[in-house]
C-alpha cells in the first residue's frame, strides 16, 4: 500500500466497481451485441466511459499526461467525489478559505463531513498562521484553495498554497476554475511530483461551455483509478464529449475570447469606479468583479427590474455585489442602469 492509497477511505479501496460493457472492449470496429443497446440510431451506442480521445486532446493543450486526467461532470461532480473517496462520512473533516465558492459546502453537508472554516484576510488571503493551526487537526481529510476565489475574484499568494501542500498530510485540492482569466501560475505542474494534490479546472469559464458539463482534475495517475473507480460509468455524454472536442478544435477562438473578456473586465472595472453608489472595486483574476456599494440589496432589486441580473453577495461579504463580465453591450446595459440609481 503507498501513501496515496492510505488517503482513501477503506470501504472506496475495497470497492468491487461496477464492470459495464464497454470496461471489457474498448475498440470501435466490431459487432456490439454486449450492452443492450439499439442497433438503430445515432446515438445509441454508450459513451467512453473514460473519455479517451478527449482526455488526449486535453493532454495536448494543458500539457499533463492523459492518465494523469480525470473528468467529471462539471467540477460540481469532482468536488462531491473529493468527498466520498477521502472523507468518511460522521467522523472526518475537510478544510475551507470563506468567503468562498458555496458548492463545498453543499457537498460537505450532502456526504456528513464537518468542515473546519478559516476565513480569508481583510485583504482576501489565506490567514496561513490559523490555517497552519487548524491543519494539525488529525481527522481533517481534504482541503480545497479557490484560487483565483470566488466570490472575491483574487488569486490566493501562491507561497501560501505552497505552505498548505507541504505542510498538510490529506488531499489538498485547489480548484482553478478561473486560472484562465489570471496571470498567476497554475498548480498543475505540480501534481506530477505531490502525490496528494488534485488541481481542477473546467469548461465552464474561459472555454464558454458552460452546458456541457466538464469539469477537469489533474492528480496522480494512482488516484485517478478511484475517482474512476467510484464515478457513475458513462457520466460524461457522447453529446458533450464531441462539443468539447470541437472546442478544443478551435482553442485560438477560446484564447481570442479571453483576451476580450479581459478588456472587457479592465474597461467595465474603470467604468463602476467612475460610478457614485459604487465604494470599491475589487482587483481581480477572474472573469467577474466585486463590488462594494451601500445598499447591495437594493441595487440588486432595481437591477433586477429592469431584467438585469447580477450575483447578491451582501450575505456573504457585506455590502458586496458580484458581475460577471458580459460583451461590451451588456456591459454598457448595467453601467447605464447603475448611473441611473440614486441611493
Ligand atoms: C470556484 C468554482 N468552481 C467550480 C465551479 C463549477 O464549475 P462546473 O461548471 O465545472 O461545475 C464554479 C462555478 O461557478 C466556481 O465558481
Amino acid at each position: 500500500m503507498t501513501e496515496i492509497d492510505r488517503l482513501v477511505r477503506e470501504n472506496i479501496s475495497a470497492l468491487t466497481p461496477y464492470s459495464c460493457a464497454r470496461d471489457e472492449f474498448s475498440g470501435s470496429d466490431g459487432t456490439f451485441l454486449d450492452a443492450n443497446e439499439n442497433p438503430f440510431g445515432s446515438l445509441n451506442r454508450y459513451p467512453d466511459p473514460y473519455q479517451r480521445e478527449l482526455k488526449e486532446k486535453i493532454s495536448v493543450i494543458k500539457g499533463i499526461p492523459a492518465s494523469s486526467i480525470f473528468l467529471g461532470n462539471g467540477s460540481d461532480e469532482i468536488i462531491d467525489l473529493c468527498f466520498r473517496i477521502f472523507c468518511k462520512p460522521g467522523s472526518d473533516k475537510a478544510i475551507i478559505f470563506p468567503p468562498t465558492y458555496g458548492m463545498y459546502q453543499v457537498a460537505a453537508e450532502i456526504n456528513d463531513v464537518k468542515l473546519v472554516r478559516v476565513p480569508l484576510t481583510d485583504d482576501f488571503q489565506i490567514d496561513t498562521p490559523e490555517a497552519m493551526e487548524a491543519l494539525n487537526d488529525r481527522s481533517l481529510k481534504l482541503a480545497i484553495i479557490c484560487s483565483p476565489n470566488n466570490p472575491t475574484g483574487n488569486a490566493m499568494k501562491a507561497s501560501d498554497i505552497e505552505i498548505i501542500i507541504r505542510n498538510f498530510k490529506g488531499i489538498v485540492l485547489i480548484d482553478e476554475a478561473y486560472c484562465d482569466f489570471s496571470e498567476h501560475k497554475s498548480f498543475k505542474e505540480m501534481t506530477e511530483t505531490t502525490g496528494n494534490l488534485i488541481v481542477m479546472q473546467t469548461f465552464s469559464k474561459a472555454m464558454g461551455m458552460a452546458a456541457a458539463r466538464i469539469g477537469m482534475a489533474f492528480m496522480n495517475p494512482l488516484l485517478v483509478t478511484y475517482f474512476n473507480k467510484i464515478k457513475p460509468p458513462y457520466n460524461i455524454s457522447t453529446i458533450n464529449q464531441r462539443a468539447a472536442l470541437k472546442c478544443l478544435k478551435r482553442y485560438e477562438l477560446v484564447q481570442t475570447r479571453i483576451s476580450l473578456i479581459l478588456k472587457e473586465r479592465e474597461r467595465l472595472a474603470g467604468a463602476l469606479e467612475k460610478i457614485t453608489i459604487i465604494e470599491k472595486v475589487f482587483p481581480s483574476d477572474a472573469n467577474f468583479l466585486l463590488v462594494r456599494t451601500a445598499d447591495p440589496d437594493r441595487i440588486y432589486n432595481e437591477l433586477k427590474d429592469k431584467n438585469i441580473i447580477v450575483r447578491n453577495r451582501n450575505l456573504i461579504i457585506r455590502g458586496c455585489i458580484r458581475i460577471t463580465v458580459g460583451t461590451r453591450r451588456e456591459n454598457d446595459i448595467l453601467l447605464k442602469a447603475l448611473r441611473n440609481i440614486s441611493l
